[in-house]
């Protein structure tokens, strides 16, 4: 599905100011996999994502998607082989247009005129895809997103990001900034989501209990490399005092990331 080879991202090469963001990383994904990446701030996180989602180029290395070679293509190109939820629900949907408008918007996504729009069949899918949510959306087809609430703005946004299908989904810390108990559902949403839908996923989190909950596999970056990779049929055993064994044996001296393992 997703494979990457020596894939490196620099920032202002051969300039004093020179900054490695991704480090030669290797990984190869399968069909259906769901990978939880964590690592302390600056690790390399977003950069990666940006990367396979095509918002950067990188320095050196390869990205091939479902066998497809995708290293220069660009994000516009990329659209509709990758989902993609940041951090703020305001990025993954556009707050003056309504509900129903946002996801033609997700289903016109990769094509630069709008092919789609809306008509009675499409109310009625978009209904019962909302209805999967379980936040009463189904029946706020026509108010604009801007009168949703954080929560119910990101739930749309993931919806949005798995409507068509995408090759590869990027989560990045999709629920950082909402309170704990909408995060919870959001989390929820998520997981409903990605199983029905069988789709290969990245999640970023800084939440170690989120990264061991969810997925088939976990990772962990460290000033853009790759220092630990949970496989599938380990990961079950997994556990927060283990990861926080697994840093200390790599030698790893980061408050940072020590602080975020605890919250
Ligand atoms: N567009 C950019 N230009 C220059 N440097 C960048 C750019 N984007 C990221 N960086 C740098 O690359 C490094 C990795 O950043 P990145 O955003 O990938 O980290 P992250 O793991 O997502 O961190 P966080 O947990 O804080 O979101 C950081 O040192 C950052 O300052
Ligand atoms: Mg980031």
């Amino acid at each position: 599905m997703l494979k990457v080879n020596n894939l490196t991202k620099k920032f202002f090469p051969g300039t004093p100011n020179e900054l490695t963001a991704v480090d030669d990383l290797d990984l190869e994904m399968t069909d259906g996999d769901f990978l939880t990446v964590i690592g302390s701030n600056g690790a390399g996180k977003t950069t990666f994502l940006n990367l396979i989602a095509g918002t950067m180029t990188p320095t050196r290395g390869r990205i091939f998607l479902d066998g497809q070679e995708v290293t220069q293509v660009p994000e516009y190109e990329c659209a509709e082989l990758v989902g993609r939820v940041f951090q703020e629900p305001g990025r993954g949907t556009a707050s003056g247009m309504t509900v129903a408008q946002n996801l033609v918007l997700a289903l016109n996504k990769g094509h630069k005129s709008l092919r789609i729009g809306v008509n009675r069949e499409r109310r009625e899918f978009f209904k019962e895809e909302l209805g999967k949510l379980g936040l009463g959306l189904e029946n706020r087809l026509d108010e604009k997103v801007v009168h949703l609430s954080g929560g119910q703005r990101q739930a749309l946004a993931v919806l949005m990001a798995t409507l068509t299908m995408p090759k590869i989904l990027l989560l990045d810390e999709h629920t950082a900034s909402l309170d704990p108990k909408n995060a919870k559902k959001i989390l929820e949403v998520t997981k409903k989501l990605v199983s029905e839908k069988e789709l290969t996923t990245i999640m970023v989190t800084h939440d170690m209990n989120q990264a061991i909950d969810l997925g088939n596999r976990l990772i962990m970056l460290h000033r853009g490399s790759m220092i630990c990779d949970v496989e599938d049929g380990q990961k079950e055993e997994l556990t927060v005092d283990k990861l926080i064994e697994l840093f200390s044996e790599k030698d790893i001296v980061d408050d940072e990331l020590l602080l975020t393992t605890r919250q």
